[in-house]
């Protein structure tokens, strides 16, 4: 009720993920749950949670954790919680990459929760991978959500900006860059404005600074074959393409999400193209 009346659209949903947070039970035991008594501690519990709520902070930054394709993800102040539209660009992977067994060397440029990469790594076994973060506290979640999901094996995390230093040439590239003009920051929900990081969302003037300085680069890290797949944000489909083809990539795909939003660019370095007399 308190959450409906401060205008939150999914006000029932995230009570009802409170209270099985509290009681440490799931949905099909809290339906069975009607007689259950609560106790002192519980509603005291549920209350400073509630509270969070009131603030605008996401549940997922309450509870600390987010869903993101079949795994679950630590998430904190200092990462992007993982989106549903993001899962599009791993679609967007096992499309062009059908042999699970490959032994593909992975980049993931801007990892943050590390989502991309280990999700990529969970998918292809015989992989390896990179990711690059210029935030060290994120790294650390990245870590630990690579260690919690068992590819610590197969990943390695280092701090940096983009591909600065990076010498290593990789056959899959994958990043979801900060692609939010900075003059809509101030106009994003606040669960979004306050609660993720400022570092994870502002694409500069235009949106696009960060694949600017992503592209600049990029052709020394990509293995003959590679392919690169980029998010973008909504209205990006055109500007994106346009810096990608200017600097003589081929797109191969773009790729829409469940909303129907061209969310996913995916290109690679054109081939020679041999002519038959
Ligand atoms: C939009 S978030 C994406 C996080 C995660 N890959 C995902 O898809 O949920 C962008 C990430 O890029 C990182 N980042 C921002 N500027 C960077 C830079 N110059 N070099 C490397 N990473 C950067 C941020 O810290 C943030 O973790």
């Amino acid at each position: 009720m308190r959450l409906k009346q401060i205008g939150v659209k999914t006000s029932l949903l995230d009570s009802r993920l409170i209270l099985q947070e509290v009681l440490n039970i799931n949905y099909e035991e809290l339906l069975v749950s009607a007689t259950r008594i609560i106790t002192e501690e519980e509603v005291e519990k549920f209350e400073a949670l509630l509270l969070r709520r009131i603030k605008r902070e996401p549940v997922s930054k309450i509870f600390g954790r987010k869903d993101f394709w079949k795994y679950t993800f630590k998430t904190n102040k200092f990462t992007l919680d993982p989106r549903p539209e993001t899962e599009t660009l791993i679609d967007a992977v096992l499309s062009r990459y059908k042999d699970h067994e490959r032994e593909l060397k992975i980049l993931d440029l801007g990892t943050g929760t590390g989502c991309l990469l280990i999700t990529l790594l969970k998918e292809y076994p015989n992989a390896t991978g990179l990711g690059v973060d210029i935030s060290m506290e994120a790294l650390q979640v990245a870590g630990e959500n690579a260690n919690n999901l068992e590819v610590m094996d197969r990943a390695n995390f280092i701090k940096g900006n983009w591909l600065d230093g990076i010498e290593e040439k990789f056959d899959i590239i994958v990043s979801n860059p900060p692609y939010i003009k900075t003059k809509i920051i101030d106009s994003l929900p606040s669960e979004v404005r306050f609660y993720d990081p400022i570092s994870a969302l502002d694409g500069g003037e235009s949106g696009l600074d960060c694949y600017e300085q992503i592209m600049k680069d990029i052709e020394k890290n990509m293995n003959a074959h590679a392919h690169v797949f980029f998010e973008i944000g909504k209205w990006q489909e055109m500007e994106v393409p346009e810096l990608i083809t200017g600097k003589g990539f081929e797109i191969k795909e773009v790729k829409k999400d469940l909303l129907g939003i061209p969310r996913i660019i995916e290109f690679n370095k054109p081939y020679l193209k041999v002519i038959k007399h």
